[in-house]
């Protein structure tokens, strides 16, 4: 039993028009009218394939195939949001490896134990709405429905608000269901694969992630009469902090890697002193003690940065997923699979967070990974080859078949 390449290509090329960039990326944020529309095909595309769909209350979109006996479902998914300016694999590739795999299931007639079936995470990219991997989180219990629904965009803009405009406000309770297994696909997002020429990663687990949010309060002033010695500029100490951050993964050591992504300045014209600075600090490592050391460092650069030049500060540690191993007898079943296809593989670890973070919490859990080109992703170059994506989506689709059981 084997994947179909053509088909898989041709959904991969209808999917990326959906939000497609002019230079060959995409952009399709959560819950936005892009997002509605890229759902809508899926969910043609699922009912096609003869699941039955339904839409949780997160707008999570699940399809199940049914097995030959009542148990629970092996799961494949992964999230169809993008970043903005992102690329055409990140998060789409697993959602439809998992389409090809269940068409691929149909058209050889294979019955199994287990349903089989797939999933649709919202707000998976953490772009639009924060925390990240949202839909997952609350499915696996870790953030409250309501915190989800009141998050908010740049613009004020309620995520529970927005779900209901784009139709995708679900009335399937979000909470943990029982499953055999659940298989995410995605590409790797760092260069390992590429760089060993291999073209599957057996995933063994994924990094912690901690996300904080800081506001820096300055005074805003004219750029003109307004004497340096007086100055209070929320845009000087965001900048130490942005320099601090990037000590601090030099600091702790190890793996870790220190982030600032977003900065806000307000009022941001070129002749006032900018009052108000809004920033994020991603910070990651494989090891949850240097996480909590890093956080701790956070606090002194921040600090600091504010004495200097005499800025008021908040600073919220709001979000944090703890270092996530998955399953053995999922990574075994993911690493029979790609034996049994012969081709090259390796063991492999996350620096990407995944909606696999969170259902790890509830399921037995593995991931496949695909080479990135250059590693390179979040990004309009975002890249990887069709041989390499065939290679994943048969790994998935047989590890998939082998968990849920021949019938
Ligand atoms: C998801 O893309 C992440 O932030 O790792
Ligand atoms: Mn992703
Ligand atoms: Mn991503």
């Amino acid at each position: 039993m084997r994947i179909n390449r053509e088909r898989l290509q041709d959904s991969m090329e209808r999917l990326g028009r959906i939000g497609a960039t002019p230079r060959g990326g995409l952009t399709r944020l959560a819950l936005t009218d892009e997002d509605r529309r890229g759902r809508d095909l899926l969910v043609e595309w699922m009912r096609g394939a003869g699941l039955a769909v339904s839409v949780d209350q997160m707008g999570n979109i699940l399809g199940l195939r049914p097995g030959a006996d009542a148990l629970p479902p092996v799961l494949m998914g992964s999230h169809a949001d993008s970043v903005p300016t992102g690329g055409t694999y990140d998060g789409q590739l697993g959602v439809l490896c998992a389409l090809e795999a269940i068409r691929s299931l149909n058209d050889a007639r294979t019955e199994t134990r287990h349903p089989v079936g797939m999933v649709i995470f919202t707000n998976e990219e953490g772009a639009r709405f924060q925390p990240a991997m949202i839909g997952s989180g609350v499915m696996a219990g870790k953030i409250p429905l309501e915190d989800a629904y009141n998050a908010r965009d740049r613009d004020g803009i309620r995520l529970g608000d927005e779900l209901e405009r784009i139709g995708y406000l679900g009335g399937e309770p979000c909470v943990p269901r029982p499953m055999r297994a659940y298989l995410e696909l995605h590409i790797e997002q760092g260069p390992i694969l590429e760089e060993q020429g291999l073209p599957v990663g057996v995933v063994e687990g994924i990094v912690a992630i901690a996300w904080s949010r800081l506001t820096l309060h300055g005074v805003q002033d004219h750029a003109g009469p307004t004497p340096m010695r007086i100055r209070h500029d929320a845009l000087v100490a965001a900048a130490e902090v942005v320099r601090g951050v990037r000590e601090i993964s030099r600091q702790v050591g190890g793996d870790m890697v220190s982030t600032v992504g977003r900065l806000d300045v307000v009022p941001n014209i070129p002749n006032a002193i900018p009052g108000r600075v809004v920033m994020s600090i991603d910070l990651r490592d494989p090891d949850d003690t240097r996480i909590t050391r890093a956080l701790g460092a956070l606090d002194r650069v921040v600090r600091d940065a504010a004495r200097r030049e005499g800025v008021q500060y908040e600073l919220e540690h709001y979000w944090r997923v703890p270092r996530t191993d998955f399953h053995p007898d999922v990574i075994d079943a993911v690493e029979r699979a790609v034996g049994s296809l012969g081709c090259g593989h390796r063991r492999i670890f996350s620096g990407a967070g995944h909606d696999a973070q969170y259902m790890a919490a509830i399921a037995p859990t593995g991931m496949v990974f695909v080479p990135s080109k250059a590693g390179r992703s979040h990004c309009e170059e975002e890249f990887t080859a069709l041989d390499d994506i065939e290679h994943g989506a048969n790994t998935l689709l047989l590890a998939a078949a082998d968990l849920a059981q021949p019938a």
